[in-house]
């Protein structure tokens, strides 16, 4: 039995409409509570961004410079980050179970840097991701190899497996050694990725950017790519975010810099902030300064 209405005691508010359960993330609006509760925690929804901090780099290539102790390297820097991108090996290895910022969860992988690196595979099982509390989970593709279709089965098997568990997935787009890195290549990757269902793309910046935003119905995020000079990387970052970029996912910029917590304090400044990559680059230096905060 319902209890009894007692009007005095109850207010059903009817004249206060229901809440608008529109969304904030481009292409995102049909998608399930799970997945968007999952993207929201990757994304801040007061900004519509993110700041990704990339420390995978290690499924291919060892221990890179920066990341020989990822246990030292990634603690210091948690609490200004919006999400850690790892592979589930350093997750459990080293990354704290109590932290809790979301996990993009690298989930392809094979090859060494010894060897054709666009021969990936799957290498992470759905029931897995779940088992790690994974907000999203990211896959190369290889457009222009030999191993395209390859690298795109790998996509739609994790955004099917994705779909199942609520996981979004965050199609990187690769860039083969013979292949032009400009807008018109990144325009045809990012489409597709988006077109075989990835939720978010990761592509680098590049002349035109916001052409290839325009054209890819889901949010795109940045990646930083090789080391720059600190001043030119906040740059990138700037003029992304101004061309509709929906954040970075950054990791030899920030954790090979000679201050990675003040850079990456700079590029929240950038990303979030609406700071100048001036203005930036002086809370980059300001915490240069300040004991106890650099490597
Ligand atoms: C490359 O595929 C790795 O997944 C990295 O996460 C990615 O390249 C971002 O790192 P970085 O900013 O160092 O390029």
């Amino acid at each position: 039995m319902p209890e009894e209405d007692a009007a005095s005691e109850k207010n059903f508010y009817e004249s206060t409409p229901p809440p608008d359960m529109g969304f904030f993330l481009k292409g995102a609006g049909s998608l399930d509570w799970g997945m968007k509760n999952r993207l929201s925690r990757i994304f801040r929804p007061e900004t519509g961004k993110t700041v990704m901090f990339a420390v995978d780099h290690g499924y291919f290539q060892g221990p890179t410079t920066g990341l020989e102790r990822i246990d030292l390297a990634v603690p210091p820097l948690l609490p200004h980050i919006d999400a850690l991108m790892c592979t589930r090996g350093i997750l459990r290895a080293t990354v704290p179970p109590s932290m809790t910022k979301p996990v993009v969860l690298r989930a392809s992988g094979g090859p060494s840097v010894l060897q054709d690196l666009t021969d990936e595979r799957v290498s992470v099982g759905i029931s897995d991701a779940v088992r790690l509390n994974a907000s999203a989970l990211a896959v190369q593709m290889f457009i222009g190899s030999e191993r395209e279709t390859q690298s795109i089965r790998n996509l739609t098997t994790l955004v099917d497996d994705g779909l199942q568990a609520g996981i979004p997935v965050i199609a990187v787009v690769a860039v083969g050694r013979d292949m032009v890195r400009d807008a018109r290549y990144y325009r045809l990757a990012c489409r597709m990725g988006a077109e075989l269902g990835a939720q978010v793309i990761k592509c680098y910046y590049t002349q035109g950017f916001s052409s290839i935003v325009a054209s890819c119905p889901v949010p795109i995020v940045v990646a930083g790519g090789q080391k720059l000079d600190e001043l030119d990387a906040l740059e990138m970052a700037y003029r992304a975010i101004s061309d509709g970029a929906a954040g970075v996912d950054m990791g030899r910029n920030i954790f090979q810099s000679d201050n990675p917590l003040g850079m990456i304090q700079a590029v929240v400044a950038v990303v979030h902030g609406g700071f100048t990559p001036a203005e930036a680059l002086d809370i980059y230096r300001g915490s240069k300064h300040t004991a106890g905060i650099t490597r």
